[in-house]
């Protein structure tokens, strides 16, 4: 039998009417760019997280670095995040011109160890950007109160989150703002690229909807009075959010990107936030499944915290023989990934900021050990009995 990491077609299959629908709709109505489905999915999904803003964008990563922007943190400013996590989280600091500063993470749920963050705090550190790893909360509340106290912005990294939820209160509604990523392998995604950033924040809703379209429009006419304390009602007509009627689209104020959601995405996404509850849960009884059948095994499974639920984004096993493990799946048609190989502090990309082996040692910890195995909704029972014995051989 061969089983995939993840399988996108059984996902489109099980929603083919609906998604030829509405992509077909897009292609007649000729409205590609904003418009009526990606204000609609904008709604929708603030609602589904409980915020009052959502402002699609081209992908996750833009969604970060559109929210870093917004909050005005650029050359020189310090934002403290994670080492174990998809290489995006730190490169979007680095490209606002920002440093990442890493800390360490807990070995169990591979989140940030909040107890290492004071230590790194200078008067630089700007932010503190947790990533929900896997699709698991880090530890809000603790990280919260830090920022509070040090007067430091937070945004949520949930590009792997969605629909999770920590002490009951949704990943992203946590922080000043957060940011969520459509890529076609994530728990929602799309077909293509996509991402989204939320806030409850009018003002950084304002500029980064204006950073999205080269801060021009009406956005960009606020978000350009926001930042320079200018007091001027400015109108917010009909088109503001619409690429070919906006009133002031060739009028720009701020130096911003071009990164939108199209049309045929924001409706695909509309059909699918419909699942996304159904099909974490069903993320959710698969894991139930695995962890009962690898508790006495010479493995580490993966621990939720009892805060958490979790989304299970990936299901992540430590081996101390990974090679072996991995060559023996693949053997048997069970495919597996790594995640991730090399922590984010040892990347060479990153030398100059002067880490060494040995200053994460959770992380590099992990890195030698973790690795991935196919858990999504579209797993038949036959299939998950499957890799349960593949594993267990
Ligand atoms: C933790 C994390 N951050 C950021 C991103 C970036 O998202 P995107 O690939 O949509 O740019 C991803 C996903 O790829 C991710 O997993």
């Amino acid at each position: 039998m061969n089983i995939p990491l993840i399988d996108l077609k059984a996902q489109y299959e099980s929603l083919a009417d609906e998604l030829n629908k509405v992509t077909l709709q897009v292609l007649s109505s000729a409205n590609y760019i904003l418009g009526k489905n990606v204000t609609e999915f904008e709604k929708e999904f603030a609602e589904y997280v409980g915020v009052k803003h959502a402002i699609s964008v081209g992908n996750g990563t833009d969604a970060l670095v559109l929210a870093l922007k917004a909050m005005g943190i650029g050359e020189g400013d310090e934002v403290i995040t994670t080492p174990f996590t998809f290489f995006a989280t730190a490169e979007s600091i680095s490209a606002v011109g920002a440093i990442p500063v890493f800390v360490d993470v807990r070995k169990d749920t591979f989140n940030i160890d909040t107890s290492k963050i004071e230590d790194k705090i200078t008067k630089n550190t700007k932010a503190i950007m947790p990533v929900h790893i896997f699709g698991q909360a880090a530890d809000m509340d603790e990280i919260n109160e830090i920022a509070k106290k040090h007067n430091l912005l937070v945004i949520e990294d949930a590009c792997q989150a969605i629909g999770g939820k920590y002490k009951g209160r949704n990943i992203g509604s946590l922080g000043d703002m957060a940011c969520f990523s459509f890529f076609p392998t994530k728990n929602l995604g799309c077909a293509g690229d996509g991402g989204m950033i939320v806030t409850d924040n009018d003002d950084l809703a304002v500029i980064a909807r204006a950073l999205r379209t080269h801060g021009s429009g009406e956005n960009g006419q606020k978000a350009f009075n926001l930042l320079n304390n200018i007091e001027e009602k400015v109108q917010t007509s009909e088109g503001s959010n619409d690429t070919i009627y906006n009133p002031l689209k060739y009028y720009n104020y701020l130096i911003g990107y071009n990164t939108r959601l199209d049309a045929i995405q924001a409706a695909i996404l509309r059909v699918k936030i419909r699942e996304i509850d159904k099909w974490n849960s069903r993320r959710r009884e698969i894991v139930e499944q695995y962890n009962e059948a690898f508790k006495d095994l010479d493995l580490v499974i993966p621990v939720c915290d009892e805060d958490n639920q979790h989304v299970y984004h990936m299901y992540i096993l430590q081996s101390e023989d990974r090679e072996g493990m991995l060559s023996k799946l693949k053997d048997k048609g069970v495919a597996t990934g790594v995640y991730y190989p090399v922590p984010l502090h040892l990347q060479k990309v990153y030398k100059d900021l002067g880490y060494k082996e040995g200053d994460m040692p959770v992380s590099e910890y992990l890195s030698h050990r973790t690795f991935a195995i196919p858990v999504y909704p579209e797993l038949n029972e036959e299939q998950i009995k499957y890799i349960i014995e593949c594993v267990k051989k």
